[in-house]
């Protein structure tokens, strides 16, 4: 630590830093723009002058910009020196001259950095009486609006779109002396980070488009904590409501996970939560007829199905909490109770699980992802099912080059000057995957192949890292070279990784991704091994146990079943049609409880409004093994409740043993901790609801001094008793304390004169640090000694391509892939149609050209599907975007014949 001395006041700060990062982290107010804590500094804006002073006889000093300036040991500054005061009221009054001054009707009014730096800076009177600058705006998509005249030229946006997230439809331009910052032509944004743009612009330009078409400012929205449903990473983030209508989701910072940013499919994905698909009333269906029943109606019914003794099984989710998965498994009883996902994926996430349980390699938290410094992927298309692990891939290509810059002694954080030392140098990142993936721009090798084929590349390369490892003979000539080529750079890695996971539905893969991770080990190196898991509930619902859910077809067929409970799963994505229409058909009472109104539900005799994240408390377990806890946003309309709470209520009016003693989450929680070890730490994931702070909850929503109106506004201005929360320590409306709760009871970033996302600066023990009271989430899964693993040995052959029996792969979509998220308007509008994509060559032997019909049989089921060209797809292998209307709940990878079809048709 070096001693800097800020207005006269000596403190502690980290040489390698900077004085704004030093400023910010002892908690001074010194406004900026351009600097932003993950992309570093570039000192565009000169908004953070201070005055720095040689010593402490040193009466004049000189104006310096604390972003690029360092820390270093007995630096004197001046944050109050009229001079530095004047300059950056100065930088101000500058910006604010063509700026519109339309914040009463703009977006950002009310949590937008420029007015906060403004108030800051002291800037109130307009002398500045002429024309303003204007500019066009551009259509950017459904996701992101546009409105250039409010920019101040920061370069933050195109910094993170460009460099940070690696997109290329979107620059600046300049003309004369304008600026403008879009896209050459109206259209898209293609880059699937863009809704970020919305958080780093620190003023009005970029705006959330979702939020627009129900607007609401943030002092008047009603905030949780929460963690994203639309992937397995469990990004942290707050959900923002209003009058019973989810408005929006904005990154809730934790360091150890997604730090300051989410993925388009998190950010947008909320809006299945206000679909008019929603089931909001419980429902009985009795000879095709529909009635709604009262809640309590609904419970009796479902009490008197699972009494004591009946054959009642229960099929569990990868999308519901624990404590839903749990309740459910106790209903029925641990026999009875079925995985909900088809045996094939459930065999691969226990197979991963067990490998990182007893296995010497640690799962790293995505911070550990971004600092690796040579990574291999093995059958992954990491953008469009772990969107933001991409991200971190990204920067964790310049790690290695870094080392140069280092030497040369330009501080990481001087973002400007490393990028110019380092150009386009790039660490190792080795991808092998049947299909291109978005992360190819930055790969050093890629590898298109079977997933067979992936797999060998795997054991091979564990080979050449350590000869105990099996080897492959019989490699094609290029191979070799390829692997020694990976084998060489992550054995001089550092931090190296490697990535894998079961979207190729392969074994084999993830066996070889163990053993390369296993080998690196071996060398004594620190190697990270990174599985992507399929859904938000994945890791945990593997944890809870179960049966494979084949099996409780086969219970059905048997005639072994009273009843069936389907917890938050449409079966129909699952597994295809006629297997489940043959299992819920002919079938006694369905009993479903879930959100929207899908296939499944419609064939149950008793359906449930089960709470959305945003409506229920709850437990996600994410690939890093993580236990996260997700918090009610507020409470909904009609008999929606947590699935958890229906069972509860179920099992108490069934008059069950255990349900006396489970009122509470957190009684739901302790009975899971002390009956399943694997979860026994789930309870330190959060608070209990006792937890107070000097007596008082923590508040939901912002402090009325901030300009909320009434909470319910819409009815009566006159405020009604809020609602109470037994469950939790935060409290519906701005009743609580003002103080700042534990990270993961943060329900909003808020500071005195920090209205923005910005505010999250006061949360950190320092800049881009730790939350304080420590990082949302507890790691309920940790490495095994080297000696407890050993090398799988079962090495695949070589896929052979045939005319006749062709391979069909899944291929996968950040926008489509993803059940819930496909509910939201902005998100299906995104989407692609369904396809199957092949090789040019085959298409030739087919003789199809694109966009001409292909017909497919898989599983009697035929598929007529335009034909998408993609050229590194390896000969005899066709690949089928998972997820997509009509092509939902086909097992993959398949085998099946492919033929052209002469007349057009459409899918079926
Ligand atoms: S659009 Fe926003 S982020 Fe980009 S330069 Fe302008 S003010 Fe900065
Ligand atoms: S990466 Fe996954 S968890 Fe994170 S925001 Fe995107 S969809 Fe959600
Ligand atoms: S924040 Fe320092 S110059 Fe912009």
């Amino acid at each position: 630590m070096a001693t800097i001395h800020i207005d006269d006041r000596a403190c502690n700060a980290d040489p390698k830093q900077n004085l704004l990062h030093a400023c910010l982290s002892l908690g001074f107010n010194l406004p900026y723009f351009c600097w932003h804590p993950a992309m570093g500094s570039v000192g565009a804006c000169r908004q953070c002058a201070v005055k720095e002073f040689k010593d402490e006889k040193d009466a004049h000093g000189k104006i310096v910009m604390a972003c690029m300036t360092p820390a270093a040991e007995g630096t004197r500054i001046s944050i109050q020196d009229p001079e530095a005061v004047a300059f950056r009221a100065g930088i101000i009054e500058g910006m604010m001259v063509n700026h519109p001054h339309d914040c009463p009707v703009c977006d950002e009014g009310g949590h937008c950095h420029l007015q906060d730096m403004t108030v800051m800076t002291g800037h109130d009177y307009r002398r500045y009486s002429f024309l303003k600058r204007t500019f066009r705006n551009q259509y950017l998509g459904p996701l992101v609006n546009h409105e250039m005249n409010r920019c101040i030229q920061c370069y933050r946006c195109v910094r993170f779109y460009r460099e940070y997230a690696g997109g290329r439809d979107f620059d600046v331009f300049g003309l004369r002396d304008q600026v403008y910052f879009g896209r050459q032509a109206d259209g898209v944004l293609e880059n699937e980070f863009s809704g970020n743009l919305v958080e780093v612009c620190p003023t009005g330009v970029f705006t959330d488009k979702t939020l627009k078409r129900h607007y609401t400012r943030k002092w008047d929205m009603q905030m949780a904590p929460s963690v994203c449903v639309h992937c397995g990473l469990g990004c942290n983030t707050t959900p923002g409501e209003r009058y019973g209508m989810l408005r929006q989701i904005v990154t809730r910072y934790n360091r150890e996970v997604n730090g300051y940013f989410l993925c388009d499919r998190g950010r947008y994905g909320y809006e299945f939560v206000n679909s008019n698909r929603r089931i909001r009333q419980a429902h009985i269906i009795r000879d095709k007829n529909t009635a709604s029943i009262t809640k309590a109606e609904a419970i009796q019914h479902l009490a008197s199905l699972v009494v004591q003794g009946s054959k009642v099984i229960g099929i569990g989710s990868p999308r519901a909490s624990l404590e839903s998965n749990f309740l459910l498994r106790t209903l029925v009883g641990p026999d009875r109770f079925y995985a909900g996902v088809d045996d094939h994926q459930y065999r691969l996430v226990l197979t991963m699980l067990d490998i990182l349980r007893t296995g010497p390699c640690r799962s790293p938290s995505l911070r550990e992802v971004e600092v690796s410094d040579a990574v291999l992927i093995l059958g992954e298309d990491v953008t469009n099912v772990a969107p933001r692990m991409a991200l971190s891939l990204r920067q964790s290509v310049r790690q290695q080059p870094m080392q140069s810059s280092d030497k040369i002694h330009i501080p990481r954080w001087d973002d400007h000057a490393v990028r110019e030392a380092l150009q386009d140098a790039k660490g190792p990142l080795f991808i092998a995957s049947p299909g291109s993936t978005r992360l190819d721009d930055v790969a050093t090798r890629t590898y298109h192949a079977a997933p067979d084929d992936v797999a060998r590349l795997g054991f091979a390369i564990a080979h050449l890292l350590d000869e105990s490892a099996p080897e492959v003979l019989d490699l094609p000539a290029d191979l070799p070279a390829l692997a020694a080529e990976i084998a060489q750079a992550l054995r001089k890695a550092q931090r190296p990784l490697v990535i894998s996971g079961p979207s190729c539905y392969s074994e084999a893969v993830i066996q070889s991704a163990a053993n390369v991770a296993r080998a690196l080990c071996m060398t004594g190196q620190p190697t990270g091994l990174s599985f992507t898991a399929p859904e938000c509930n994945s890791f945990g619902l593997a944890l809870l146990g179960g049966t494979p859910l084949g099996q409780a077809f086969t219970a059905v067929r048997d005639g072994a079943v009273d009843a069936i409970v389907i917890l938050e799963n449409d079966l129909y994505r699952r597994a295809p049609a006629q297997s489940v229409d043959a299992l819920l058909s002919g079938m006694p009472p369905v009993i479903v409880l879930d959100h929207l109104l899908n296939q499944t539900v419609e064939k149950a005799t008793l359906a449930l409004p089960a709470g959305t994240f945003a409506e229920a408390d709850g437990t996600l377990v994410s690939s890093e093994g993580r236990a996260q806890r997700f918090y009610q946003v507020f409470v909904p309309e009609g008999d929606i409740q947590a699935s958890w709470q229906w069972l509860r209520d179920a099992m108490a009016a069934a008059g069950r043993r255990e349900s006396t003693a489970w009122t509470h989450i957190d009684d739901v929680i302790a009975a899971m901790a002390a009956e399943i070890p694997a979860l026994a730490q789930v309870r330190q994931a959060a608070p209990s609801a006792s937890f107070r702070m000097a007596g008082e909850k923590v508040p939901r929503e912002p402090e009325r001094s901030s300009g909320r109106t009434a909470m319910l506004a819409n009815i009566s201005v006159h405020e009604p008793k809020p609602p109470d929360d037994p469950e939790t320590p935060l409290s519906f409306s701005m009743e609580g304390t003002p103080d700042q709760p534990p990270g993961a009871l943060i329900p909003f970033f808020w500071s005195p004169g920090w209205n923005s996302i910005q505010a999250t600066n006061f949360y950190q023990t320092e800049i881009a640090g730790p939350l304080r009271g420590g990082d949302p989430g507890v790691r309920l899964i940790e490495p095994a000694p080297l000696a407890s693993s050993k090398y799988f040995t079962q090495v695949p052959k070589a896929f052979a391509p045939s005319r006749d029996d062709w391979l069909l792969v899944p291929l996968y979509h950040v926008f489509g892939s993803e059940e819930l998220s496909l509910s939201s308007p902005g998100i299906a509008e995104l989407a692609p149609k369904p396809y199957v994509a092949i090789n040019g060559e085959d298409a030739k032997r087919l003789r199809v050209e694109a966009g001409e019909q292909i017909k497919i049989e898989l599983e009697g089921a035929a598929y007529r599907l335009p034909v998408k060209i993609k050229p590194e797809l390896p000969l005899g292998i066709a690949g089928l975007p998972v997820g997509l209307p009509g092509l939902a709940g086909i097992n993959l990878p398949a085998r099946s014949v492919l033929e052209r079809e002469d007349k057009p048709s459409h899918t079926s």
